[in-house]
């Protein structure tokens, strides 16, 4: 393997559990769905992501590549992608121009994103403010951030407004999950908001600018970006059960209990109080500060009700994304943002 492959880290050893975790990568069943093209697409972009990332010197390209490389399931490319198969040019240069501008913010998200969580895995390597360090980290993200921004302007100013905009609001909702709720705000109220703003809104952008730049019908697009906006909030609240049940995730359990981030199950134990919670609650309270209340924390979690309740919502809102695809022509891409909608409740199971 080589130097700049972040798998080579002998700490990366969940990577294999990663692939086995997750059906979009493996296999990819909905790509396979929409067919060849499709999967050729994809390739395209993975040759192209990596490019994209040269820097001025060989540190800045290996930091710079090394969340890239460590894996991913490529979720925003692939609604991109997807979506672009409802209007007449899908195959054309922009659409693959689309895919890179929203991996390469998502994956800038992450970098800020790992200092902000003080996490230590991601994609089931090291993160990169743990391998060199936080300024480097931030600074590796405005850089992903910038050749996104490079790209994005040979889309024209409209996509440019999109991607700014959808920026703008992936930031909010990082800064309003940080400063929690407002006086008199609902908890709950809250955090699906941020959960709307910090992940809904880039993957919208992935299937609006996917439709849009393959010149699909202005209703077609924005059935796609509200669908991609709801199967987003589906995806981000699936990710947060797993951050409680999963060991295999490539990145560290308990992240969430141990920054304090509220999760839907967490809120619901929250607002349920009901008296037999009042250890898991003293557990949870405790877990920002010891390893152990947060393991302990996380295994009442595992065998609690309100993990459940999370698994109905996710299964509820992704029956609700999968009813708005009816609105579309029935063509293979739909089929596959139908399977991307049961493989998203799946992986909480
Ligand atoms: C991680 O996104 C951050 C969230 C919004 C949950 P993904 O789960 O899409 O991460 P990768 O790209 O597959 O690593
Ligand atoms: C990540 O949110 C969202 C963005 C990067 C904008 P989380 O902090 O919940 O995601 P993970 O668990 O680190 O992937
Ligand atoms: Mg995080
Ligand atoms: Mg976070």
């Amino acid at each position: 393997m080589s130097q700049l492959d972040p798998q080579s880290d002998p700490a990366s050893d969940t990577s294999a559990a990663v692939l086995d975790e997750h059906p979009v990568i493996t296999g990819v069943p909905m790509v396979d769905a929409a067919g060849e093209a499709v999967r050729a697409r994809l390739d395209e972009i993975e040759t192209k992501l990596d490019e994209a990332v040269e820097a001025s010197t060989p540190m800045i390209t290996e930091a710079a590549r090394w969340i890239m490389r460590a894996g991913g399931k490529r979720f925003r490319p692939m609604l991109v992608v997807l979506a672009a198969e409802f209007g007449p040019r899908a195959a054309s240069d922009e659409v693959i121009s689309a895919a890179l501008v929203v991996e390469l913010t998502h994956v800038a998200s992450l970098y800020h994103d790992d200092v902000m969580d003080e996490a230590d895995r991601r994609r089931g390597a090291l993160t990169a403010h743990q391998k060199w360090q936080n300024s480097v980290a931030i600074l590796v993200g405005d850089f992903l951030f910038a050749r996104a921004s490079d790209i994005v302007a040979d889309l024209g100013p409209e996509a440019v407004q999109i991607q700014a905009r959808t920026f703008a609001r992936l930031v909010q909702g990082q800064i309003a999950e940080t400063v929690g709720p407002a006086e008199g705000v609902d908890p709950l109220d809250h955090h699906l908001q941020v959960l709307a703003d910090k992940t809904g809104a880039l993957i919208a952008t992935s299937a609006l600018l996917g439709a849009k730049m393959a010149g699909a019908d202005v209703r077609v697009q924005q059935v796609l970006a509200e669908f991609a906006e709801q199967i987003g909030m589906v995806f981000q609240l699936s990710d947060d059960i797993i951050d409680i049940t999963s060991d295999t995730t490539g990145k560290t359990p308990g992240t969430d209990l141990r920054e304090g981030v509220p999760t839907l199950p967490t809120l619901l134990v929250r607002q349920q109080s009901r008296p037999e919670d009042a250890q898991l609650l003293e557990r949870m309270d405790a877990a920002v500060d010891s390893d152990e209340a947060r393991a302990e924390a996380v295994a009442m979690l595992r065998a609690h009700p309100a993990i459940e309740q999370a698994r109905a919502e996710v299964a509820r809102r992704a029956d609700e994304a999968r009813a708005l695809l009816e609105q579309l022509p029935d063509i293979p891409a739909r089929a596959a943002l139908a399977e991307l909608c049961t493989s998203v409740v799946d992986r909480t199971a």
